[in-house]
């Protein structure tokens, strides 16, 4: 146990990661060997002048790091450390907003992700085996042989009762207060996403993100002629809410938030509460509407799920977006909207754009979910991804050049990555397409000229040998790129 009790102080209010980050340098240096016991949750509070709960907070803080475990009854036990680099820092982007163009290489990348021959390491198409296809085959053919008049009939534009009721139920769990007449179900998350922006925001007008963000939301902002304002982002604590309160203090000069505070992509961050509830308190008193991705939020790897900031919104002003892509069944194509105070106009946008979403694939998603089983592909789901994580921080530790910089992901399908300045990873993109091999690189994620030195990796594989050789390739392909 570190001897060193000073008093912590933090300048951001993150009390317990200040206390977390000492106690994993603690666990790093040796000076708390693996299998020690570390103080109870008492005595390091009293320790480090800390309250409990910033105690407990900092410990599960470390769990998602594995870096310790609790033992019931027992207390709490130093892990072995993983080999792992240093984090990325946080991003600077520029502090004018722009509008969004589509590069070639977003043309090229699409072209290539989905090749049955290619060896994916970029893109977030989960591998098939992660999902209960077959338990789902079965349901969805008795729904089909019961409810047959479904096909042959037009559906409500708003979804399903039965879904929309499972949906409210899950929301509920999560700290959600919303009923099942608020819930617009869509053709997957992108679909959401676009009905809520179209709802709250018109051409010209200024959409904050993370920086580096997801690209589908880039490539929305610019269709619909809106400008894009990246904010600062921290790899794990993800974006500064410093800065965001910074650029939003002139009135009207931000329309509104498109984030993904539970595992971001690209970088996999995850906001902590009190910024959740800061960002919602803010946005709510300057007129910004949230507009919330949720989708990675049930795949946190250890502790509790992350509770979506639709939790803290008292007004109806966060307009949470969802789906099954990710968790059960992409290729059901079906998400969900919980869009607040907007629902009118996005139950309009959603009859203009798709009119309704397909009722049988929605009525056997409603009976799997009523059948208990989600929970359990959860946990099995949540494993695979974080050993594979665990894989490729450890291939990516072997194999990559010296200064490489990587997130240690607490949950979520991705892991960021960024290399020495000096190698560019469009350049590294191309090279691996002509081997097989697809790669995320980091000019993706942004609509200025940043992140040329980083690539993201997917965690939704079904791990073997290919992946292996794949990643020790791009490895050594990127030394050859930096002599
Ligand atoms: C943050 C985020 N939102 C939405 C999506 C897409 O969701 P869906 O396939 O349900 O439309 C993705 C897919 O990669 C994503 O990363």
């Amino acid at each position: 146990m570190p001897r060193m009790t000073t008093l912590l102080q933090s300048d951001d209010g993150l009390l317990y990661a200040t206390l977390a980050d000492h106690l994993a340098q603690a666990i790093h240096s040796g000076e708390v060997r693996t299998g020690e016991r570390l103080p109870s949750v008492r005595s390091l509070a009293t320790r480090y002048h800390v309250s409990i709960s910033t105690a407990v907070q900092a410990y599960r803080h470390l769990e998602n790091q594995r870096l310790i475990e609790a033992r019931p009854k027992s207390g709490y036990f130093a892990l072995r450390p993983r080999v792992s680099l240093p984090e990325p820092t946080q991003s600077k982007p520029p502090q004018a907003p722009r509008f969004v163009t589509t590069s070639t290489l977003f043309v090229d990348y699409i072209k290539t992700f989905d090749r049955p021959d290619v060896v994916n390491l970029g893109a977030l198409l989960p591998d098939p085996t992660l999902f209960p296809n077959e338990k789902l085959a079965r349901i969805l053919g008795n729904v089909a042989r019961r409810q047959a008049r479904l096909a042959g009939a037009y559906s409500g534009g708003v979804g399903e009762d039965q879904l929309r009721h499972a949906i409210a139920l899950r929301g509920l769990e999560n700290g959600c207060r919303f009923g099942a007449g608020e819930v617009v179900v869509t053709n997957g998350c992108v679909e959401a996403l676009n009905v809520c922006l179209r709802a709250v925001a018109k051409a010209g007008d200024v959409i904050a993100l993370e920086s580096p963000t997801y690209f589908i939301m880039l490539q929305m902002i610019e269709s619909l002629g809106m400008k894009a304002l990246e904010i600062p982002t921290h790899p794990r604590t993800g974006i500064s809410l410093e800065a965001f309160d910074l650029a939003t203090q002139k009135k009207g000069a931000v329309r509104a938030l498109m984030i993904t505070p539970s595992f971001s992509n690209p970088l996999g961050s995850l906001v902590p509460e009190a910024n959740r509830r800061a960002l919602v308190q803010l946005c709510e008193a300057r007129g910004i509407a949230i507009i919330e991705d949720d989708i990675y939020g049930d795949l946190h790897f250890t502790g509790a799920r992350p509770l979506p900031c639709k939790a803290w919104d008292r007004t109806g002003n966060v307009l949470l977006c969802s789906s099954f892509s990710k968790t059960l069944v992409p290729g059901y194509r079906l998400g969900w909207a919980v869009p607040g105070r907007y629902f009118e106009d996005v139950v309009v946008l959603k009859r203009i754009g798709s009119v309704f979403t397909a009722p049988l694939t929605q009525l056997a998603v409603a009976e799997y979910m009523e059948s208990g089983g989600f929970d359990h592909q959860l946990r099995k789901l949540r494993k695979t991804l974080s050993g594979n994580a665990d894989r490729i921080g450890e291939l990516v530790a072997e194999t990559f050049p010296e200064g490489t910089r990587m997130t240690r992901p607490e949950g979520g399908y991705v892991q960021w990555v960024e290399l020495p300045a000096k190698i560019n990873t469009v350049d590294l993109f191309y090279r691996m397409r002509e081997l097989g091999i697809h790669t995320s690189p980091g000019a993706l994620f942004t609509s200025t000229p940043r992140f040329k030195n980083a690539i993201r990796f997917t965690l939704g594989m079904e791990w073997s040998r290919k992946f292996e050789q794949a990643i020790a390739r791009v490895g050594a392909t990127a030394i050859e790129l930096g002599k």
